[in-house]
């Protein structure tokens, strides 16, 4: 009998993954970049025992025992397999029971699969004893996992290869390398998104028009701008090609017919709300990105934090402010004198997690 425990983190994306050139290999139409937020705050938790007293391979997810048989899954337990094989000539008898949590809401378009296949991927690689590179493996997991095996500000390079082997993650720069940067995720719903992401790149690739301009020309030049924006530690630029992005991904859904839609009032009032407080404050202080889903990730400054979290609350006001914000301590102070905010959905923003950008993935215990 072996098991691991591991942790991966949560990442966020401020160019977009969005289309497959391959369903089964996960392998995309586009290179995309993100960064890894702390585990501290956001991560998935597993812990993977290999016995020979267990007759079949079997996982729980959040505490309710889920189907082996999801194709996804296997992609990843046969691959690291076959490596292990490879590698060590011989493949350690027995099955597995992997058993994973998350400490955010499941599936609201808050990169829980992200984290959850770069960790199942991490743990299968530690217990089975797996060297190199696994981040072509968490992609056939979910795509966006690739990006959550890597700290810091990490590029998934679509790579060439038909058979999606240099479909990879590739570190752009490290956590410590913008330590002033911080991430506020406002939670406008816990709920589960009504079109999986899977499905709606799905149905934008077939239908829309606008897409073909994305991929041709707005990515090529984004992805190059904002890795000289992040190398350089130049908020401003980073904060308008990530808005930009966002905003483009919503409009490739918006064209996809039937369009599909993710952010709801709240998440466009948020928006607005990022923009005037950027022209109140004179300069860019904070910018969104949103995922497939109506919750907000917005990067700032940590000197924006405060204040800036004051002007959601205005706005959104908590019904109680006391553990409104979780994570990362933040004091609220009062609004500057004479500034008034319009009350636009109270309640609106129901939850805020503070964190940072964060390392990768974790090996917490290793027991034989
Ligand atoms: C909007 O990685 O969830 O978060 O590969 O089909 O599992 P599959 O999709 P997934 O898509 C993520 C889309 C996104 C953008 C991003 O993370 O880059």
């Amino acid at each position: 009998m072996k098991s691991v425990t591991c942790t991966a983190p949560v990442n966020i994306a401020v160019i977009k993954y969005w289309g497959k050139a391959d369903e089964k290999l996960i392998i995309p139409l586009n290179d995309s970049l993100s960064v890894t937020l702390n585990s501290d705050e956001l991560r998935a938790k597993t812990t993977i025992t290999l016995s020979e007293d267990f007759t079949r391979d079997q996982i729980w997810l959040n505490g309710k025992e889920e189907s082996i048989d999801n194709p996804r899954l296997q992609s990843c337990l046969a691959e690291i397999r076959k490596r292990a094989e490879a590698e060590h000539k011989s493949l350690p008898k027995g099955c597995v029971q992997i058993v994973s949590e998350n400490n955010f809401p499941t599936a609201a378009g808050l990169a829980s699969s992200a984290a959850g296949y770069a960790c199942l991927v991490f743990a299968l690689s530690k217990l089975y004893a797996v060297s190199g590179d696994i981040s072509a493996v968490a992609r056939q997991g979910s795509g966006s996992a690739c990006r959550s095996v890597l700290g810091g500000f990490v590029r998934w390079v679509a790579g060439t290869e038909p058979s999606g082997a240099d479909s990879r993650a590739v570190q752009v720069a490290p956590a410590a390398h913008w330590p002033d940067l911080r991430c506020l995720i406002l939670v406008v719903s816990h709920d589960r998104k009504k079109v999986a992401s899977t499905s709606g790149m799905q149905r934008t690739v077939q239908t829309s028009d606008l897409m073909r301009a994305r991929l041709e020309h707005s990515v090529p030049a984004r992805l190059a701008a904002i890795t000289d924006a992040i190398l350089r530690r130049d908020f401003a630029a980073f904060a308008e090609l990530t808005m930009r992005d966002s905003n483009q991904l919503h409009a490739v859904c918006q064209d996809t017919y039937p369009p599909v839609r993710y952010m709801n009032d709240v998440s466009h009032a948020l928006v607005d709300t990022v923009h005037e407080y950027n022209a109140r404050r004179g300069g860019v202080r904070a910018c969104y990105t949103f995922d497939a889903g109506p919750n907000a990730c917005v990067y700032l400054p940590e000197a924006e934090v405060a204040p800036f979290l004051a002007v959601v609350a205005a706005v959104c006001p908590p019904p109680v402010l006391a553990d409104w914000v979780t994570g990362r301590p933040v004091q609220l102070p009062p609004l500057p004198e004479g500034e008034v905010w319009e009350q636009l959905f109270p309640g609106g923003v129901q939850s805020v997690i503070h964190t940072t950008v964060g390392d990768g993935p974790r090996l917490l215990e290793a027991a034989e």
